[in-house]
């Protein structure tokens, strides 16, 4: 057809060229698109809303950002690159005439450009509201932040299938969440009252109100991401000249060790341990040690940052975790009022932790609520994996071996043997510890009866208002023989689906 009409009429050849180049362009776009899901219709939600047909009408002075690269084929397009701005002077089709704008806003060239291309400035994904693909649990480590008020909210695409999008708004220490439904561009939470575009929706409960609740209050702040290293050029050092810390508040204090808050080159904060046993120390033993740790890194394990052992005392340095541990914050009238829903998160935080140690042949050997660290948002972070036989507390030691009684599995205790078997019996008694708030192990007990109650068979009951679910994996935990009980792995997909029966 394309080459009939350019015989036919070679005059009109520029229009041709044009009409049968589109075409073909177009193609090229949807098989480009087809690798990204910009281009599907209706197939991942997150896309739906991208150049949505209610915008088209308002549109005037609108800027667009480039999603993509584009170079030019003919003199009259123009070429950009992803990040450029454009304002759309013309719309034909699915190619507009677009002015290319520098960062003040001022014309660089104008031309023809493909509208596939290009997405609203302003569009969904660009709000600051707009989280994009998160599940529950990471939605409350940014939702429930001190930073963030009562009626803070953030619409996520949800991770579990069919469901899309979820308003999630922050009501006295807890999320609600919100399904919203989307049927023939139209979105809505309530099915009475129905918008053409999620933007109109949000727009509309920031002014009135949302179900029971009040009116949406202000974006959720979006949590900085923590740094795994102090910066880039500590990453391979982990000796740190002492002179470089400050201490600053005393955090605790042991018989091994006095923790403080401090900075490092008066910037960054950092929990600084120091250590008061230098004399039966082995610099170069620690040292090696330390350089082990260094190289277990994940989001639920507290970053190990360096050690300073050019002088007494050493100074072991880690990151700072702004709500201290989570033994006393479950016990404090904060932790008291945490609901099950945020329990079993932090729960499912230290079984993910607790994977990453097990994938990695790592033990533990101390695991307690004592050492999970908690910051803002309840993210829960194991500590002081490794350097137990360095720093250890002797309060909870038996007499006769250093060992944590109460936590530690029998053939740990009877045995020394000690594995991520013995390590998921701990998990159980930490289990304990979350569900009753902070309460002692085996109160009562001494440390031969409940060896031998142990032995024959006797284990905690369940905590007041523990869910049956709960218990039994707790009771999993605590099974006799090492290999009847879990790994971390199962154990974290076993509280992913407690979670899911919560909410
Ligand atoms: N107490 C002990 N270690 C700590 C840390 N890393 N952050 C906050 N409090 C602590």
């Amino acid at each position: 057809m394309e080459e009939c009409l350019n015989r036919s009429c070679p005059c009109l050849r520029s229009l041709w060229d044009r009409l049968f180049k589109k075409e073909k362009r177009n193609d090229a776009l949807e098989r480009k698109g087809s690798n990204s899901s910009h281009f599907k219709p209706d197939s991942d939600p997150e896309q739906r809303y991208n150049a949505p047909p209610q915008f088209v009408a308002s549109e005037e002075g609108a800027v667009y950002v480039a999603l993509w690269a584009f170079e030019a084929r003919d003199t009259d397009e123009l070429s950009f690159d992803a990040g450029d701005r454009f304002r759309v002077a013309k719309r034909a089709g699915d190619w507009w005439t677009a002015a290319k704008l520098d960062a003040s806003g001022r014309v660089l060239a104008t031309g023809v450009v493909p509208h596939n291309y290009l997405e609203r400035a302003e569009s969904v994904t660009l709000q600051p509201w707009f989280f994009g693909k998160m599940n529950r649990i990471e939605c409350l480590s940014h939702l429930l932040t001190d930073q963030n008020k009562d009626g803070a909210f953030l619409v996520r695409v949800s991770e579990t299938d069919n469901v899309g999008h979820v308003l999630s708004v922050k009501v006295k220490n807890k999320a609600k969440h919100f399904k919203i439904y989307h049927s023939e561009n139209e979105f809505y939470v309530d099915e009475s009252r129905r918008f053409s575009s999620l933007l109109d929706l949000v727009q509309y409960y920031q002014s009135h109100p949302l179900a029971s609740l009040d009116r949406l209050g202000k974006p959720c702040v979006r949590r900085k991401p923590k740094h795994q290293d102090l910066s880039h050029t500590t990453v391979d050092m982990w000796e740190l000249p002492k002179e470089d810390f400050i201490l600053e508040d005393k955090l605790g204090s042991g018989y091994f060790a006095d923790v403080y808050r401090g900075k490092w080159k008066n910037q960054t904060y950092v929990a600084i341990k120091v250590l008061k046993n230098n004399e039966s120390l082995n610099q170069r033993t620690f040292q090696m040690e330390v350089e082990v740790l260094k190289q277990l890194r994940h989001n639920h394990l507290i970053s190990l940052f360096a050690i300073c052992t050019s002088s007494i005392p050493y100074y072991i340095i880690t990151e700072y975790m702004e709500k201290g541990n989570l033994l006393d914050l479950l016990r404090s009238p904060e932790g008291n009022a945490l609901d099950l829903e945020i329990l079993t998160d932090m729960a499912f935080q230290v079984a993910d932790g607790m994977t990453y140690l097990e994938d990695h042949k790592s033990i533990h050997r101390d695991l307690a609520a004592r050492n999970v660290l908690v910051s803002e948002g309840y993210l829960c972070k194991v500590a002081d994996f490794g350097l137990a036989r360095f720093i250890k507390e002797p309060i909870y030691l038996s007499n006769d071996k250093k060992i944590p009684f109460m936590w530690t599995a029998p053939e740990a205790i009877e045995h020394g043997i000690f594995s991520n078997k013995s390590d998921v019996w701990s998990f159980g008694i930490l289990l304990h510890e979350i569900y009753s708030y902070g309460a002692n192990p085996y109160p009562g007990f001494s440390k031969k009866a409940l060896r031998e109650e142990i032995k024959c068979g006797y284990r905690m009951p369940a905590p007041p208002k523990c869910p049956h679910f709960i218990y039994k994996i707790m009771q999993s935990c605590w099974r006799e023989r090492p290999d009847d009980r879990p790994n971390f792995k199962s154990l974290k997909s076993e509280l992913q689906e407690c979670i899911n029966r919560i909410i």
